[in-house]
């Protein structure tokens, strides 16, 4: 008998899998005309993402993948807090300023102000963002000042640069000048960087944790050289560190190592508090060495939130659940907890990096681990013989739940593809064993392969081969 619809017509009583909603896909451009039951909704979202990697397996991310259970609590409490409202909320506005106190002591402030100057961000983009547009305004008034034109600034960075420079320089029309990596210059090389300098230049970025390779740029050096072309030039070009990631590493494995406010011409400096900030995602700070770096241009007041809130930032409302995730993450940690968590993503790293340089195919990119993250690449004599490429490896190990990208590397290195590792807090040893494991054992696989692969022709036919689009890459 042909069963009358109605009899699943969707009420508190029915059953997720008796609904009529299950038998419907789910809606892709219109809102359904009707409302279903919490249990209905929550389902169909859920299954839409069932099939995804286990976000601690995703070894292609440097964002934080896992909190313990009382950050996760404090932060789902918040949910529902908007930062901007601080009048509503002020004790979160002062938590963000005690934790851009923080950063800015650990980045080794000369600034004495009981505030340091610093803005959050949503990540790393729009610190690198915030810390740029300072730049560019501080030149632009002293061009103004000097009555010299300001048409066209510039700024200078490795090619090894992530997608936010290519934003930044895109959206606010500023020349951005690439000091080419090459297999012999693996980072920004000082000498060439302040070469491609001139009087329209806003500032120099180097990168400390290499998104590309790991890699930090030499700071010290970059800033010896800029200050003997400042004195011989009269200019006054200064430094932002774009510290995505090695801003929560260098402070705590190398405290000694000056890349930071110690540096003459460091006025900037931004990192994610989402990646070894050990925040979930978004969180970012810039903070700036002075407040007088911090043009008043950037900061804007409004006055009908209850009081007059004056705020630095791209986004108005923003999630405030990442403060105080970040801040009890200071207080439950201290010093010592994020060192000794830090310690230990280098250590696995290292191991990761000292096994998968002693496998066959296996060339790694760099014999220095400075960030917890490397790259590798096929040895040329495997490539000539093989039938696969680090394409068809990435593959194999999706099957397993992990997510480790193949991508090529940037311009004048595009023909090198690499696999790259980035450990986090979360993944242990054994993780790391159970990982290498499955990559000898796929390895062992794809050798036996009679044929190559698809990839393996499309190299061979000097075709360009696209790996999944992995938004951690440099080009993202
Ligand atoms: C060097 C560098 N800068 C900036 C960014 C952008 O960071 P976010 O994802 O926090 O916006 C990244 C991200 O990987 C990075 O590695």
């Amino acid at each position: 008998m042909k069963q009358k619809e109605d009899c699943r017509e969707t009420n508190v009583t029915t059953s997720v899998f008796g609904s009529q909603e299950m038998l419907k896909s789910a809606p892709v451009d219109k809102m359904p005309q009707k409302p279903t039951t919490p249990e209905i909704a929550y389902q169909m979202v859920k299954d839409e993402t069932y099939a995804q990697t286990q976000p601690r397996l995703n070894l292609a991310t440097f964002v934080t993948t896992y909190m313990d259970s009382y950050a996760t609590k404090l932060m789902n409490d918040a949910i529902a807090i908007n930062y901007i409202d601080e009048t509503e909320y002020p004790r979160v506005a002062v938590m963000c300023a005690k934790c851009i106190n923080i950063i800015a002591n650990l980045w080794n402030t000369p600034e004495k102000a009981k505030w340091k100057a610093g803005a959050l961000g949503i990540g790393s983009s729009e610190a690198c963002m915030l810390g740029g547009v300072a730049a560019w305004q501080r030149w632009k008034k002293r061009r103004q000042a000097e009555g010299k034109p300001c048409d066209k600034p510039n700024f200078v960075i490795s090619s090894g640069y992530q997608v936010v420079w290519e934003k930044f320089a895109q959206l606010w029309q500023i020349e951005m000048r690439t000091v080419p990596l090459t297999a012999e210059k693996l980072t920004l090389c000082p000498k060439e960087a302040v070469a491609m300098c001139d009087e329209n230049t806003i500032c120099v970025v180097p990168i400390q944790g290499v998104t590309w390779t790991g890699l930090n740029d030499d700071v010290k050096a970059l800033n010896d050289e800029l200050d003997e072309y400042n004195k011989k030039t009269g200019y006054d070009i200064p430094i932002h560190v774009d510290a995505a990631s090695g801003g929560f590493i260098l402070p705590f494995l190398e405290p000694e190592k000056e890349w930071d406010f110690r540096l003459k011409w460091v006025l900037s400096i931004s990192t994610s508090g989402h990646k070894y900030g050990l925040v979930y995602p978004g969180v970012g700070w810039v903070v700036w060495k002075d407040k007088k770096y911090l043009p008043d241009s950037m900061s804007f007041s409004v006055n009908y939130l209850g009081a007059d809130v004056t705020q630095v930032g791209l986004n108005f409302s923003r999630p405030a659940a990442q403060i105080l995730g970040q801040y009890y993450q200071f207080i439950r940690l201290g010093f010592e907890g994020y060192k000794a968590i830090q310690q230990n993503s280098m250590e696995i790293t290292k191991y990761l990096h000292s096994e998968i340089g002693k496998m066959k195919p296996f060339r790694n990119y760099s014999e220095d681990v400075t960030n917890p993250l490397f790259i590798w690449e096929m040895k040329e004599e495997y490539m000539r013989k093989g039938k696969w490429t680090l394409y068809d490896l990435q593959d194999k190990l999706k099957q397993n739940g992990w997510m480790v990208p193949a991508y090529t590397l940037p311009a004048k290195l595009e023909k090198t593809i690499v696999m790259r590792l980035v450990v986090r807090n979360g993944f242990s040893r054994d993780m790391a064993d159970q990982l290498l494991s499955d990559i000898s054992a796929a390895v062992e696989e794809l050798d036996k392969l009679q044929y190559p692969t698809p990839s393996r022709i499309a190299i061979e036919s000097n075709v360009k081969v696209k790996g999944t689009v992995y938004t951690h890459t440099g080009k993202g």
